[in-house]
């Protein structure tokens, strides 16, 4: 009798579930509409970056605190990033409210699409409308087209994607705008309306499309902008009680683009460098924070001396020149050091343990990380700790060993695929320290040159006591 009971409300309550599911998702397209959408792709570096103006309106009865992005499955192996915020008070006096974004699963999802929840800070009531901006950043999604070009050509690309907005809602009205890095565009897919002006391309007003519409389109342009890519960037930061913060960075840059094709010739490209290697690169910028000291740049043959170091009260700046200019396929790998003040980077938090707050990401300017790992060797004698990062990382712990040591350097260990400047923001590491560690160094230094002498001794001792 019991157990019948409880199958039936066992029954019950997965019936329960499921009606709730269904409503929750007829509720997902059903409650809000898009009443204005404007999208716009700046395809100038090749890091897309693209901003979403999304006006959204409450239609339902009850409040809603969850807003939908949607996504083709192609695009979201390449998404580095997705931010968003509301927009508050009218234009002068407008701010914005960042808002949370996961990434989520809705059920019958059509031709695999992809789904990000935009969490409402406030629930949006019955009738209410409110204006969302949204960017993502996608890379690796321009696409060489030839695949191999020679030292004198032009760098062409592809870009993929539907003049429509992929959306689990209606659109009531919407507009594509392209940004492409030059005038010369091979060709482009037309859907009408669809305009072209200088660099820029613009599709629609398109009005009353339907959820999860798309309409493929591709774009065929000129992008000679440098296609730098770190395959792997491993960084190291060292902090030294003794007041020093040593960082190292191994790098493994690669041209992303276009593969070059054919022999290098040096002299056409010195003597013709606005149309020799147009899509080549000969120098990057690393940006570094203020205060860098005693920076050095070396690859497997040694120390490279071409490269410029400015310092500013705000930022320092590192200009480096491989020994070669990069084309389309080809690598380098180096290693970039420098020394920063401590103090600068190494707090006290209320609760009495130590943090560093230092910054993620790769220092290169307009580069995109595959793979980053970011190693913080702690003080030998440090326990407890703990990482920060406002965005999701692996992380695990290392035990590293130098000189001196006793015990070994704790190593916070954090790893991020797919890496873009936007990136670059504080990160912070936590952990406890006992100051009797302080001595640990000096202690250790103080043996050894003990142990010295005692040997010197002895072996004066035992050359005196042969002599006589
Ligand atoms: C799914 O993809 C097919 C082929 O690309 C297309 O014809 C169809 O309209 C798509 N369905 C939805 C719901 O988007
Ligand atoms: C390379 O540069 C570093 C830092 O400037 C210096 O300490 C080192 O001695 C140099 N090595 C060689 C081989 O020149
Ligand atoms: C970390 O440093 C940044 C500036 O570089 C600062 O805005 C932020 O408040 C710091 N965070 C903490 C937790 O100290």
């Amino acid at each position: 009798m019991e157990a019948q009971l409880s199958v039936r409300a066992i029954l019950l309550l997965s019936l329960l579930s499921l009606l709730s599911l269904l409503a929750r998702s007829s509720s997902v397209s059903h409650d809000i509409q898009i009443v204005n959408a404007e999208r716009r792709i700046d395809l100038t570096s090749h890091i897309v970056k693209v901003f979403l103006t999304l006006k959204v309106e409450n239609i339902g009865s009850s409040p809603v605190s969850d807003i939908y992005l949607a996504f083709p499955p192609t695009q979201v192996d390449h998404l580095a990033l997705v931010k968003a915020a509301a927009t508050v008070g009218k234009r002068k006096k407008k701010s914005y409210l960042p808002l949370e974004v996961n990434p989520t699963e809705l059920p019958d999802a059509p031709n695999g699409t992809k789904y990000f929840s935009i969490s409402l800070v406030n629930p949006l009531s019955a009738g209410e409308t409110l204006t969302i901006e949204v960017l993502y950043i996608l890379t690796h999604s321009l696409e060489p087209f030839p695949v191999e070009i020679s030292q004198s050509e032009s760098q062409l690309v592809y870009y993929h994607d539907s003049a429509i907005i992929l959306s689990p809602y209606d659109i009531k009205k919407q507009t594509t705008f392209l940004k492409t890095p030059s005038t010369k565009l091979e060709s482009f897919t037309k859907v009408e309306p669809t305009n072209r002006a200088g660099t820029e391309l613009k599709y629609g007003p398109y009005e009353n499309q339907s959820p999860h519409s798309f309409s493929p389109i591709i774009v065929h342009f000129e992008n000679n902008n440098p296609f730098a890519v770190v395959e792997e960037l491993v960084r190291e930061v060292e902090i030294s009680h003794w007041g020093n913060l040593q960082i190292t960075e191994h790098y493994k840059l690669m041209h992303a683009g276009a593969r070059h094709k054919g022999v290098f010739s040096r002299v056409e490209y010195q003597s013709k460098p606005s149309f020799s290697g147009v899509s080549s690169f000969k120098n990057l910028l690393a940006r570094l924070p203020p205060g860098v000291h005693s920076a050095y740049y070396r690859d497997e043959i040694g120390n490279i001396s071409s490269s410029h170091l400015r310092t500013d009260p705000w930022k320092s700046e590192l200009e480096i020149e491989p020994r070669y200019p990069l084309f389309g396929g080809w690598k380098s790998t180096f290693i970039i050091g420098y020394g920063l003040p401590l103090q600068d980077f190494l707090f006290e938090s209320p609760d009495g343990r130590r943090y560093l707050n230092f910054s993620f990401g790769c220092p290169l300017v307009e580069t995109v990380a595959d793979k980053l790992t970011i190693k913080v060797v702690l003080p030998e004698g440090s326990k407890d700790p703990s990482a920060v990062v406002p965005f999701p990382v692996e992380q695990h712990l290392e035990t590293k060993y130098s000189y001196l040591d006793i015990v070994g350097r704790t190593v916070v260990v954090l790893e991020k695929r797919n890496v873009v400047p936007e990136h670059n923001s504080p990160f912070q590491v936590y952990y406890t320290f006992n100051q009797v560690f302080m001595l640990a160094e000096p202690l250790m230094l103080a043996s050894v040159f003990f142990f010295l002498f005692v040997t010197y001794v002895a072996y004066l001792h035992i050359d005196l006591s042969i002599r006589k």
